[in-house]
């Protein structure tokens, strides 16, 4: 039996905090000890109250240990697309994206990167993630073996497009049922593995190929769809015009059967009352992606409208389109993209945004973004001295709140000491 202790400073979130001050809504243990079994975390207490007898013990004092930071949106063929210049969306994808994503019909090039991908995100915090891969099949495959070696809960899918694109990057209706269909039967509910049934999006699907994936969502209820929704301005025409008996562009996915409280909706920024609510009925899940949003000028994600609705809302790097795989650094910029709408991002609720939070919008939040005893052992050991500017505005730190907030608008991959998936450190030392 694999059996160890881990001994820092906890803190894990109960609930939404509604305020900076909610502090009910969190527990925080000042010398705390987590006992690791077998992947699960066993018990999450008061260091002195646990059993430590014939048992490895893992002293992390005096950083902070919180749940793993989870990914709820970004692209596996995109990390050597990052920082690539174009004016907007449309432009980005057929100038830099779909060129670079054809390069995964290799299946060699797809291991390899898959490795070098979920390296990336332990290094970053992220402990569980919402990928998409590319149009091959083979690509999701790679994804999902990796993942399954080190035993990391990911949900991913191959990208359905079959229009729009360069023919290398295209399938057909039927080629991406059956590619779906065939990953979901070697993949979904293996190990920590769930499949997302993956139309990109409403330009490059044609109306036999929502088909194909209104049926994959009917027979296999228990997938998650992931897909993207109005990012930007010349995208949500040509959506509209290329589907011109729609209400609007939300209306596309519905009338495919498209909505559902499993369906993630990439970005989701410029949406009118009429799709908000058919969002709200559905259940559906916005994802906030905001270094993409400002990278790409796609726009200011409204949170507060759409919590006011009734929306459950996830957050997300989207990397390539965004610039950083940190959620510390999503947290930093979505922090400002809040501000400039007179929002306010408190830390409390960043941190649980990017952990409890965006758990919920999975519907795993008893299994993921907590330390519950019983859950998952994936989390990681944060440290907001990590650079000489965050030790010296730590200096001046008065609390949690605090310590939280450096590492909300100053933290980065820096900040993480160690990242345990199932139990299991998987960030590498720093060289050099
Ligand atoms: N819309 C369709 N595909 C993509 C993509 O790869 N990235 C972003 N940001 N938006 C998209
Ligand atoms: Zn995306």
């Amino acid at each position: 039996m694999d059996r160890k202790i881990i001994r820092a400073r906890l803190l894990h979130f109960l609930r939404e905090p509604q305020s900076p001050d909610d502090t009910g809504s969190f527990r925080y243990i000042e010398d705390g000890g987590l006992l690791i079994e077998d992947g699960l975390i066993r018990a999450c207490d008061d260091f002195g109250r646990i059993d430590t007898t014939g048992t490895e013990l893992i002293d992390h004092r005096p950083h902070l240990l919180m749940p793993g930071f989870i990914d709820t949106h970004l692209h596996f063929p995109q990390t050597q697309v990052i920082a690539s210049w174009a004016a907007e969306l449309l432009d980005w994808l057929n100038d830099y994206t779909f060129p670079e994503e054809t390069r995964y019909s290799d299946p060699a090039l797809c291991a390899r990167m898959a490795g070098a991908f979920l390296d990336r995100l332990a290094e970053h915090g992220t402990t569980t993630a919402v990928a998409y891969a590319s149009v091959h099949a083979a690509s999701a495959e790679a994804l999902f073996t990796a993942a399954h070696a080190r035993n990391m809960r990911l949900i991913t899918g191959k990208v359905m497009m079959d229009r729009n694109a360069p023919e290398a990057l295209c399938d057909t209706a039927q080629s991406s049922y059956d590619d779906s269909k065939a990953l979901i039967a070697r993949w979904h509910g293996k190990g920590r593995l769930s499949y997302a049934i993956t139309p990109r999006f409403a330009i490059t699907s044609t109306p036999a190929q929502l088909d194909a994936a209104q049926a994959l969502a009917v027979e296999h209820p228990d997938c998650y769809i992931q897909t993207h929704l109005s990012e930007n301005h010349a995208e949500i025409a040509l959506s509209c015009q290329l589907y011109p008996d729609a209400l609007d562009y939300t209306d596309i996915y519905a009338r495919y059967g498209l909505l559902g409280p499993k369906s993630l909706l990439g970005h989701a920024i410029h949406l009118s009352d009429r799709e908000i609510g058919a969002l709200t009925d559905a259940g559906a899940k916005p994802v906030f992606c905001p270094t993409s949003n400002l990278f790409l000028g796609s726009g200011l994600f409204d949170d507060a409208k759409l919590r006011e609705a009734g929306l459950c809302n996830a957050i997300a790097t989207d990397i390539g389109g965004g610039t950083s795989y940190s959620m510390l650094q999503t947290l930093a910029e979505g922090y400002k993209v809040l501000q400039l709408q007179r929002q306010r991002l408190h830390p409390f609720r960043a941190f649980h945004w990017i952990t409890r939070g965006n758990a919920v919008a999975l519907g795993m939040e008893g299994r993921i973004g907590t330390l519950d005893a019983g859950t998952e052992a994936d989390f990681v050991i944060l440290d907001a001295r990590a650079t000489p500017a965050m030790a010296q505005r730590m200096e001046r730190a008065r609390d949690l709140s605090d310590e939280l907030f450096t590492l909300q608008v100053m933290g980065d991959d820096r900040a993480i000491v160690q990242t345990y998936i199932a139990g299991e450190p998987r960030k590498a030392a720093r060289q050099g």
